[in-house]
């Protein structure tokens, strides 16, 4: 499953595990993506694979109940610059959708884990922050579903219609996937992004200069959403053949509660 359209329809958060620990082939494939990945915006950070076998002694770490049977664990790690997060979670993304090509499962985790033994295990400098860790392994038969269909009509989780959220010149002004022409599927692969809480705080403002990005709002995880909501238009447009790259412009389109991140331009 090499395309990056497949893997978004196919991921989805997998909250139980079989225990089963990884296969070797698995668990090398992963290294050595995890190993290949560079910030997008230029910053620092790191993912760390935290098998919970480690030598002879087993490793706990608490997620306090909300994950079963996971046999690993990647966790995100990352120093402060602008857009030291948001590329941050735009390579632990692709991480993620990376592990659906082999089956496996993951859940983004901002709250439910134990950061202290985290931290530990993944000898965490004080420059450095750990906002985010998953599971990773093979989902128990009844965490399975089966992707998204392709038709985004019948897009079959609880996400916000695309005219709420993508907007065509200024805020106000809805974008229909019709108006959106061929860059409506990277903003369906935007609509289909996890974010916590599933609060969707990315907006998007398309004109013909390109899609300029927000986040509504600044506080808790919207820097990790909107990095998400790039990984999956940026890594779409690639598979598409749109061409573009991001840059921050000087008069992007204001909007009230709207924080600009970045554009698309084309
Ligand atoms: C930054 C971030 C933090 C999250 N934190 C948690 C968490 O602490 N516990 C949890 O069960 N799910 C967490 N999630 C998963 C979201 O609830 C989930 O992605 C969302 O409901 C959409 O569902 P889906 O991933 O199956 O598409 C988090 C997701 C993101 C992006």
């Amino acid at each position: 499953m090499n395309s990056i359209i497949e893997q978004i329809r196919h991921r989805r958060s997998v909250r139980s595990y079989t225990g089963e620990p990884l296969q070797a082939q698995h668990e090398s494939d992963l290294l050595k993506y995890i190993a290949g990945l560079a910030h997008p915006f230029g910053g620092k950070a790191r993912i760390e694979y935290l098998p919970l076998h480690m030598g002879s002694a087993p490793v706990k770490l608490g997620t306090y109940g909300v994950i079963s049977g996971a046999p690993a664990f990647l966790a995100l790690i990352y120093e402060d610059s602008e857009l030291g997060k948001t590329g941050a979670a735009y390579m632990f993304e692709q991480t993620l959708l990376h592990c659906t090509t082999m089956g496996l499962g993951t859940c983004w985790l901002g709250g439910a884990f134990s950061r202290s033994d985290f931290k530990k295990l993944c000898r965490v400098t004080a420059a450095e922050r750990l906002p985010i860790v998953s599971p990773v392994g093979y989902p128990v038969a009844k965490a399975l579903k089966p992707p998204t269909p392709a038709d985004p009509s019948l897009i079959d989780r609880p996400r916000k219609p695309f005219e709420a959220t993508f907007f065509s010149g200024a805020f106000g002004s809805p974008l229909s996937p019709e108006a959106a022409g061929e860059y409506a599927k990277p903003l369906q692969m935007v609509r289909l992004a996890p974010s916590a809480n599933n609060m969707q705080p990315w907006r998007v403002v398309g004109d013909s200069a390109g899609f300029h990005f927000y986040k509504t709002f600044s506080f808790g995880f919207a820097s990790v959403d909107i990095g998400i909501a790039l990984c999956h238009f940026e890594q779409t447009c690639r598979e598409l053949g749109l061409p573009g790259q991001f840059q921050s412009i000087a008069s992007p389109p204001q909007g009230r509660n709207a924080r600009y991140v970045i554009s698309w331009l084309r």
